[in-house]
C-alpha cells in the first residue's frame, strides 16, 4: 500500500478523540442501540494487496443496522437478477431513511434499496427465494468475513421488533399498493434480523472487501462480477448516506454505506475497503466521528473516486 496507513489511522483516532461533535448522539429509537458507550471508536482498512491496518476497538462487535442493506441487495440480485430493478428504483431519496411520504406519493415503489422501504422490499424478495430468510444475510456475512459464527444479536432483534411500528407502517403501505409479495410479519422479521447482526469493525472491513477488489472476496472467491461491483458502488455513492449523500460526496467522495449503529463502510475501488465505527450520529443518522474519520483518510491519501 502506497501510504503509511498505520500513522494515518493514529492521527485520525487522536483527532476524533478530541473533537467535540456537538449535537451528535446515539440512536435511541431502537433502545438497545443506546447501550454502547459514547466514545467507542474503531477503524480498519483492508488493502487489495492483503494488508490490513486497524485502530481502536476493532474487535468489539457493533450492530451493523443499515450496512446490512448492501449485503441483502447482493443476495436479492443473485436470486432475481435485473428483475430486482422493477421492485426498487435507483434514485437518491433526499428524505429521511424511514420516511413514508415519498413512498405514498410514488405508489409504494421505493426510491432505492438503501432506504428502509427499499430494504424491506429487498427482504421480501429474499423471503421469496431463500430457504432461511431470517438467517441468509448473517450467513452471507459470515462467509464473506471468514467467521462462520456471525450471528443476529437477539437482544437487538427483540428491541427492533418491539419498536418496529414505523417499519411495519412502511411494509403495510407497500402491501396496500400490491408491492409486497409475502406477509408483512415474515418480511419485517427477516429485515429486523439482518439489521440486528453484530460484527466487529475488522470483520466488516473484510466483508465489504469484494467491492474494492473487482468482486473477489478475502478468500479469493468471486462474490459478484466486477461489473456488478461498479453498479453497487455507484448506488452507495448516490444513496448510501441518505439525505447526507450530497455533502458526503462533496467532502469525502467515495462510495459508502452507513448504519444507525454508528458503522460506515467505504470503498476506494482497486485500493481498499474501510470500516469505521463510532456510535454518535449526526442529524441524518450517520456516524459523526465516522464521517470525520473518512474525510481525514481521503484527504491524507490525496484521492477519492473523483
Ligand atoms: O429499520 C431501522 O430503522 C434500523 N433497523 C436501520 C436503520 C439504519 O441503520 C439507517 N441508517 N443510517
Amino acid at each position: 500500500m502506497p501510504h503509511n496507513y498505520a500513522t494515518i489511522l493514529e492521527q485520525i483516532a487522536d483527532h476524533v478523540a478530541k473533537e467535540d461533535f456537538g449535537d451528535a448522539r446515539k440512536a435511541d429509537y431502537i433502545p438497545a442501540l443506546s447501550d454502547v458507550p459514547d466514545d467507542h471508536f474503531a477503524m480498519v482498512i483492508r488493502g487489495t494487496d492483503g494488508q490490513e491496518f486497524a485502530i481502536g476497538m476493532a474487535d468489539q462487535p457493533f450492530s451493523i443496522q443499515s450496512i446490512s442493506k448492501m449485503f441483502a441487495l447482493v443476495l436479492a440480485q443473485r436470486a432475481h437478477g435485473d428483475t430486482l430493478w422493477q421492485a426498487v428504483r435507483r434514485e437518491p431519496s433526499g428524505s429521511a431513511f424511514n420516511s413514508l411520504i415519498q413512498l405514498e406519493q410514488e405508489n409504494g415503489v421505493p426510491r432505492n434499496p438503501f432506504i428502509n422501504a427499499g430494504a424491506i422490499r429487498v427482504a421480501d424478495l429474499i423471503t421469496s427465494r431463500y430457504a432461511n430468510p431470517d438467517r441468509s444475510v448473517a450467513e452471507f456475512l459470515g462467509q464473506l468475513c471468514g467467521n462462520p459464527d456471525i450471528r443476529v444479536d437477539n437482544t437487538m432483534y427483540l428491541s427492533e421488533d418491539l419498536h418496529g411500528d414505523r417499519n411495519r407502517a412502511i411494509a403495510y403501505l407497500m402491501k396496500s399498493f400490491g408491492k409486497l409479495d409475502n406477509p408483512v410479519e415474515d418480511v419485517v422479521r427477516a429485515y429486523f434480523k439482518q439489521c440486528s447482526v453484530a460484527m466487529t469493525t475488522r470483520e466488516m472491513a473484510r466483508a465489504a472487501f469484494f467491492l474494492a477488489n473487482k468482486g473477489v472476496g478475502i478468500d479469493g472467491q468471486t462474490v459478484i462480477a466486477a461489473e456488478e461491483t461498479r453498479r453497487i458502488n455507484a448506488l452507495m455513492l448516490t444513496c448510501g448516506m441518505y439525505d447526507g449523500v450530497g455533502d458526503f460526496a462533496f467532502t469525502v467522495g467515495i462510495p459508502a454505506k452507513s448504519g444507525v449503529g454508528g458503522g460506515i463502510i467505504g470503498i476506494v475501488p482497486g485500493e481498499f475497503s474501510v470500516c469505521v465505527w463510532s456510535p454518535r450520529l449526526d442529524g441524518r443518522g450517520n456516524s459523526a466521528a465516522g464521517i470525520r474519520a473518512l474525510e481525514m483518510l481521503i484527504r491524507a491519501i490525496g484521492r477519492s473516486v473523483f
